[in-house]
């Protein structure tokens, strides 16, 4: 059987990834692929439970070394029982958020020694680096504005809540990976129109996917 596919989606706020994943999701199936959908901090039973100390500021006051394992346990555990199955058995995996999130929020933004972060990461993903991540860019100003349109009259979770400037930091940080690694990662302008960002996004997977063979070469891509 055919290894499946990994794709990542980074990027800041409000930025529209779920929306977007959604959107990809419906387009690959719509094709005849087996599409599995997962996000992060979560995704497996293990990383749901470490999730909610995460995101509710659980473990803000240990510091964000104590948080950088935490991610990093809630992803070996969502690695082991979910994605590197379901790669295996052939799946296109669409992840929102991953190793990414980590290098960004707690590696630059929580100021971790880049040695101890690296380390963390290799322990955490265990050789599964995503064959493709899409950062989707956007403004944080208007990220934020977007999140808490959404969120309507909920309140802000541990990252959210935190300063414009921070916010500016990781978007830089997101840019500079996608420099560096121009060949795994692909910038998606996410302050167009939510259609024109679904057809950046389907053609940044499309030339992917072809470049591995997934699609057949028989007319199924339109
Ligand atoms: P979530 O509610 O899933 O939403 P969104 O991805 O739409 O922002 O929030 C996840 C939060 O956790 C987000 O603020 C980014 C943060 N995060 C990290 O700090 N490090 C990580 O490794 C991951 C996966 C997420």
């Amino acid at each position: 059987m055919n290894r499946g596919f990994f794709i990542t989606f980074e990027g800041g706020e409000g930025a529209g990834k779920s929306t977007q994943i959604a959107r990809l999701a419906t387009l690959l199936r719509g094709r005849g692929l087996d599409v599995l959908v997962t996000r992060e901090p979560g995704g497996s039973p293990g990383a749901e439970a470490v999730r909610h100390v995460l995101l509710s500021g659980a473990a803000e006051p240990f510091g964000p070394k104590m948080e950088a394992i935490l991610f990093a346990a809630a992803r070996s555990d969502h690695v082991e029982q979910l994605i590197r199955p379901a790669v295996s058995e052939g799946k296109i995996v669409l992840c929102d958020r991953f190793l990414d999130s980590s290098r960004v929020y707690q590696g630059v933004t929580g100021d971790i020694d880049p040695a101890f972060m690296a380390e963390l990461e290799a322990v955490a993903i265990n050789g599964m680096m995503p064959d493709l991540t899409l950062i989707l860019d956007l403004d944080p100003a208007e990220g934020l504005r977007r999140a808490t349109a959404r969120r309507g009259a909920g309140a802000a979770d541990r990252f959210e809540k935190e300063t414009l400037a921070i916010h500016q930091r990781r978007r830089d940080a997101f840019l500079a990976i996608a420099d560096a690694e121009p060949k795994r990662c692909a910038v998606i302008d996410a302050a167009a129109a939510p259609q024109e960002v679904e057809k950046a996004v389907a053609a940044a997977v499309v030339t992917a996917l072809d470049r591995t063979r997934q699609l057949a070469p028989d007319g199924t891509r339109s």
